[in-house]
């Protein structure tokens, strides 16, 4: 039972939705327990003032964790029993992350390292690895084929978003933990990676994004047929992505 009102899609198409709002209004209007696994990298509490078209603009929700705790309730209710949740997190502020999701039920089962091709700057060391969870609703079998623990990351010439994870990246993680005709939930949509990574494993998926910027640049990528980078200097903007089924 959901009295919430269902917010109408940014995108839907091929068994792949972007809804454009905040996710705390759009994930209490979906049925208890309607997705297999959970792919997300949400804000990382670290007042992250990231960079598109040129300018400083902050990332939604990284100077305030007032989302930390419903969103993750409402993944929690959204995933099917025995089910895996894999999310990124910033590292400064594992203590919060982890604390909610602890909380909350979920099982701390593994922990991911992505190490990239490109070194960022730093103070004290410099940035070459991101982080992530796997988490457990309940006592998901184990996955049929193992991977590793440690995935290789290359960035994508063509990255829009200042947080942007490698399509490539996200793979095995579908593979490994996303059930072979699913459907995959991220709520921090941003540029689109976790619904195009779906789209090109066959797996239907749903992605929820505050910044219409994005929604716009990940509709325009899932668009693409076969996925390519835009030449220089062209964007996607103006084109319309909204229900096209
Ligand atoms: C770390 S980024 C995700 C980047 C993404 N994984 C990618 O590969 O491009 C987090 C995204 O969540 C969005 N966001 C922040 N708060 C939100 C909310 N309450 N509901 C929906 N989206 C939100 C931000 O605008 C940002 O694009």
């Amino acid at each position: 039972m959901n009295p919430a009102t269902p917010t109408p899609s940014y995108y839907s198409r091929g068994g792949l939705a972007i809804y454009h709002a905040d996710c705390r209004v759009v994930l209490p209007t979906f049925a208890d327990e309607s997705f297999d696994f959970v792919l997300t990298d949400p804000p990382y509490l670290v007042n992250y003032q990231g960079r598109w078209d040129g300018d400083r603009e902050p990332i939604a929700g990284d100077n305030t964790d007032d989302w930390l705790h419903p969103t993750y309730a409402e993944l929690w209710r959204l995933l099917k029993p025995d089910t895996f949740c894999v999310s990124f997190y910033g590292w400064p502020q594992c203590d919060r992350f982890v604390g909610v999701w602890k909380h909350l039920g979920f099982r701390l089962v593994s922990h991911l390292a992505f190490v990239k091709n490109v070194w960022g700057l730093g103070r004290f060391t410099r940035g070459k690895h991101e982080t992530a969870f796997l988490l457990a609703k309940g006592r998901p079998p184990r996955p049929a084929k193992g991977i590793a623990d440690v995935i290789e990351w290359e960035r994508e010439p063509d990255a829009f978003h200042p947080n942007q994870k490698p399509v490539h990246a996200l793979y095995p993680l579908l593979a490994a933990f996303a059930p072979t005709g699913g459907t995959v939930l991220d709520p921090f949509l941003g540029s689109g990676s976790t619904l195009r990574a779906a789209k090109d494993m066959g797996l239907r998926a749903v992605g929820i994004e505050i910044d219409e910027h994005y929604c716009r640049r990940a509709a325009a990528r899932l668009a693409q047929d076969v996925m390519f980078p835009l030449p220089a200097g062209e964007t996607s903007e103006g084109e319309r992505h909204d229900d096209l089924e």
